[in-house]
């Protein structure tokens, strides 16, 4: 099987799993939120909580499970990231944002709504191991959490307004996306019952090279192209192009990617997708 094979293999399963979990209610909320969530996106949190799995060799009903719950808690972040309080952009996955379509109030309600369902979905959902399913809630909204992923937004929105250093743009990515790609490593490796741990040094390189590849599209893609505004410029943000410049950021993307490709060297043919995943988010165009 190719890489993109098995990447489809466990999108497919990723965007059948979502659609029933979100597709419950007819309420206005369960519409907004089903709005976003079954827009597309690349759904590379959850492929990298399912690939993790599978390269231990773990258990892939859990991992499906805990990976729509990270994929619900990203887009929520993405829902609140594009309102005019943050970053108000005008379009996401290819579709004008949620609050475009659903107005503010209700945009955020939609974000509220699918941060609520990720912590239902691991609770209720099925497979089951209730000793897991504590520790992925644990993973999850730990590193979701003020001290991870929102700590990161916050300090991208103060970083508009006071001096961009390369030590807080450093920090800002190693949380506002860091965080979430660690959890989903994290994720992984408690749906196969190893060390949560175990896929650190690979999840916190990409997770750099991921957000650098993004601040890089911004600058160098159109919207048309990425299916959503690129606005970082316009909001004079903090971003691996503006501190550090573009030819730099390219090196240190290159640096990241090697480095996450020979943490995860030891595993041999079993980090054979792990190797392609961390090639293929250097050369994304979208
Ligand atoms: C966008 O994430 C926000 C960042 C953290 C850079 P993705 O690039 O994963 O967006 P989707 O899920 O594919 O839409
Ligand atoms: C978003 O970073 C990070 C989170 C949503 C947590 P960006 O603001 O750079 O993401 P895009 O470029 O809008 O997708
Ligand atoms: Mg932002
Ligand atoms: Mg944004
Ligand atoms: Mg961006």
């Amino acid at each position: 099987m190719t890489f993109s094979e098995k990447y489809s293999e466990y999108t497919d399963k990723i965007n059948a799993a979502l659609e029933k979990a979100v597709k419950t209610s007819d309420e206005i909320t369960y519409r907004a939120m089903a709005y976003s969530l079954l827009a597309g996106g690349k759904r590379v949190r959850p492929v990298i909580v399912m690939a993790c799995c599978e390269a231990l060799g773990g258990d892939m009903g859990l991992a499906l499970k805990y990976g729509c719950a990270i994929e619900m808690i990203h887009t929520y972040s993405l829902i609140h990231d594009d309102l005019p309080c943050m970053d108000n952009d005008s379009l996401r996955r290819g579709r004008p944002t949620n609050h475009m379509v659903y107005g503010e109030a209700q945009a955020l309600l939609a974000g509220d709504g699918l941060l609520n369902l990720a912590a239902e979905h691991i609770s209720g959902a099925e497979p089951h191991n209730a000793e897991k399913d504590i520790r992925a809630v644990a993973h999850l909204f730990g590193n979701s959490g003020a001290m991870g992923m929102i700590g990161g937004q916050a300090d991208d929105i103060f970083a508009e307004t006071h001096e961009a250093t390369r030590e807080l743009v450093e920090k800002i990515h190693h949380r506002k996306t860091g965080a979430l790609i660690r959890a989903a490593g994290e994720l992984g490796a408690v749906a196969a019952g190893a060390e949560a741990d175990f896929f650190r040094d690979y999840t916190v390189h990409l997770g750099l090279a991921f957000q650098i590849r993004d601040d890089i599209l911004d600058v160098e893609s159109s919207a048309e192209q990425l299916g959503k505004s690129n606005s970082d410029a316009d909001n004079n943000k903090a971003t691996f192009v503006s501190v550090y410049g573009i030819d730099e950021a390219k090196l240190r993307l290159e640096r990241e990617t090697a480095l996450a490709l020979s943490a995860v060297e030891p595993l041999g043919e079993k980090g054979a997708f792990l190797r392609e995943l961390a090639d293929y988010l250097l050369k994304r165009d979208k």
